[in-house]
Formats: C-alpha cells, sequence, structure tokens
C-alpha cells in the first residue's frame, strides 16, 4: 500500500494493484476524470514527487513532452512508492466538472444518420468550459455517454452531435425517452481537447461527428479574433455523411482564414479520388513539422493519423487528439 498527497489537500491509500484514479475515487476524493481507459485526457496530473509507473496511452492524450514534465494520466498510472501529485483544479484551464439538469430544446435530423440534440441549462445557469470538451448524458440507469459539445462558451444553448446507431441503447433512448422538453441530467465539463496557444497554423481533422468540437474550437476563434490560419479537414464516407456545410460558409464570409477540404473515403464526389483524411493531409504539405494537428472521430483514425503525422516531422507535442473510445461499449 502507498500513500497519495495531493498538494495542499487530503492524502489516501493506493494498492499496487489499483490505478491512482480508482484508489481516489474509492476514497471519495473528488479528482476530475472521464473515460477511465486513457483516451480523454480529463485525469491528467503532474506527479510533483515519487515513482509511478505508466501504461501505453492513446496517442495525442498525453505526449512525450509533457510526460516528461510530470503528467500522468492517473486512470493509466499505478505508483510505485509514495506520490505527491498536483492540484488540479488549482491549474486555470481545468474547469471542475458538475452534474446539472438539462432541457431538451429541440432534436433535429442534420443528415441521414446525424441527430442536432440542442439543450438548455436552468435559467441563470451556466457553466465554463473550453472549446472542444465534452459532457457525459447520464441515462435512468446511471450508465453514461459523452458527447463533444459543438456550441461554444458563453453560447446559452448546448449542441450535440449525435450518430445514430440502429439498435444503440443510447440511439433508442433519444428516440424514446427524450422528447422535447424533457429533463435529463448531464455532467461536465470533461477532456482535455482544446486549443493550445501558439502560433503555428492548424491543422484540423475531423472524423464524421468529430467536427462537433472542432466546431467549437473555430468558432470560439472567430469570437475571439485569434486568426491563426486553419485547414480544417472532414473525413466521411459517402457525400450523403456531410453536414452543417452551412456553418463553413459562415466561417468563409467571417473573414477567418481557413480553407476546408471534405474528404470521401468510399466515393468519388465531384472528380476527387476516395481517400482516406489523413492520407489528404499528407499529400498537401512537403512536412507538417510547423503545423499544430487537432484530430477528433474513430480510434483507429487518431492512430494512423497519429502515427504518420509525427513520420512526417509534426512534432509529438502538436498532436491533440479526442477518440470517441469513452462512450461504453
Ligand atoms: S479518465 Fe483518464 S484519460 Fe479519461
Amino acid at each position: 500500500m502507498f500513500k497519495v498527497q495531493i498538494k495542499n489537500g487530503p492524502t489516501f491509500s493506493v494498492k499496487p494493484s489499483q490505478t491512482i484514479l480508482e484508489a481516489a475515487i474509492l476514497a471519495g476524493i473528488n479528482l476530475p476524470f472521464g473515460c477511465k481507459s486513457g483516451s480523454c485526457g480529463s485525469c491528467k496530473t503532474k506527479i510533483l514527487e515519487g515513482q509511478a509507473f505508466h501504461e501505453e496511452i492513446m496517442p495525442g492524450v498525453l505526449n512525450e513532452a509533457e510526460h516528461k514534465t510530470g503528467q500522468h494520466l492517473l486512470c493509466k498510472t499505478y505508483a510505485t512508492s509514495d506520490l505527491i501529485i498536483e492540484d488540479t483544479y488549482s491549474v486555470e484551464t481545468n474547469f471542475p466538472p458538475k452534474i446539472s439538469p438539462v432541457r431538451v430544446e429541440s432534436i433535429n435530423q442534420l443528415n441521414h444518420d446525424v441527430i442536432q440534440v440542442v439543450l438548455k441549462l436552468p435559467a441563470g445557469e451556466s457553466v465554463k468550459f473550453q472549446a472542444g470538451q465534452y459532457l457525459e448524458f447520464i441515462l435512468a440507469d446511471g450508465s453514461r455517454r459523452a458527447f463533444s459539445m459543438a456550441n461554444c462558451p458563453g453560447d446559452d444553448l448546448i449542441e450535440l452531435h449525435i450518430r445514430v446507431i440502429k439498435g444503440g441503447k443510447f440511439t433508442n433512448y433519444i428516440l424514446n425517452d427524450m422528447p422535447e422538453k424533457s429533463i435529463h441530467r448531464i455532467e461536465l465539463p470533461l477532456g482535455q481537447f482544446y486549443l493550445r496557444d501558439a502560433e503555428n497554423p492548424i491543422i484540423f481533422v475531423a472524423g464524421g461527428t468529430g467536427f462537433a468540437p472542432i466546431k467549437s474550437i473555430i468558432n470560439y476563434m472567430i469570437k475571439t479574433n485569434n486568426n491563426r490560419k486553419i485547414y480544417l479537414y472532414r473525413g466521411m464516407r459517402f457525400k450523403k455523411d456531410l453536414y452543417q456545410s452551412e456553418v463553413i460558409d459562415d466561417w468563409y464570409s467571417s473573414g477567418l482564414d481557413i480553407s476546408v477540404f471534405n474528404i470521401f473515403s468510399d466515393e468519388e464526389v465531384d472528380g476527387a479520388k476516395k481517400k482516406l483524411v489523413h492520407q489528404q493531409v499528407l499529400d498537401d504539405y512537403q512536412s507538417l513539422h510547423d503545423f499544430q494537428v487537432y484530430c477528433c472521430g474513430a480510434p483507429g483514425m487518431i492512430e494512423t493519423a497519429y502515427h504518420s503525422f509525427i513520420e512526417y516531422g509534426l512534432q509529438d507535442s502538436n498532436f491533440f487528439s479526442d477518440a470517441f473510445t469513452f462512450a461504453p461499449k
């Protein structure tokens, strides 16, 4: 048994067979977390003193440079000595997650298999989050589903893009138990997918509904007059998978320095060959050395993009990802 002390906070015990996050939850200690599987980054915390073992993790959630400074994902870390860890809530970019009731304002079909769900917080309630973060829906049986927020901080309404999965539990829940005006519970904000300060041009890679957090970040950039150059690649299988093209038109007319590319892997559209989205990025640049890349979508797409982009000169510390692995199977 080892002792873990949160700097200027409580101490709890951890067995060598437990992750630090598991031990903290069992001890009733309030630490941020989301997926518990190393893919969302919510539990990222600095170990200030002591030794720990870190399991392998998803690319882009914790990079080498961060790990070297002592950052760990506590859901993937085992103590091998007594530890002192940072109080994560003292870090300015972390807003403590909270559970809140929400009302369903509207449900709209965005394309053949993506639904937009718009939620409203109780009057007078607002929530602080960083553009790109996600929330969790808490279902009646206590299980949860994670969805990125497509709205931007400061907006009155929360916007989610939900892919309808035939026979899926949450799809059934939306269709049967979530009429407009019904009340539900959510927890937010969660995750570490947000824009990092830098001057580098940005490549966003959005697979399917991975467009949602990227929409949030880009709208936030407009709101805060952030004029970094943006290249957005949207990866889809077919033309019918495209949605919210009107948002892109608004971005073009906003004066934002943005170029948007729709890449289809299973259909030739307007004479363009079928291609995987990461391949189009590789084809368009001689090197990725000077870019920051933000990638959101299926884990396979993120893994492939990460490895090929790093080989193509991207610096490890400039790759950020949000994989759809946190929804329980
Ligand atoms: S809770 Fe640890 S990475 Fe998601």
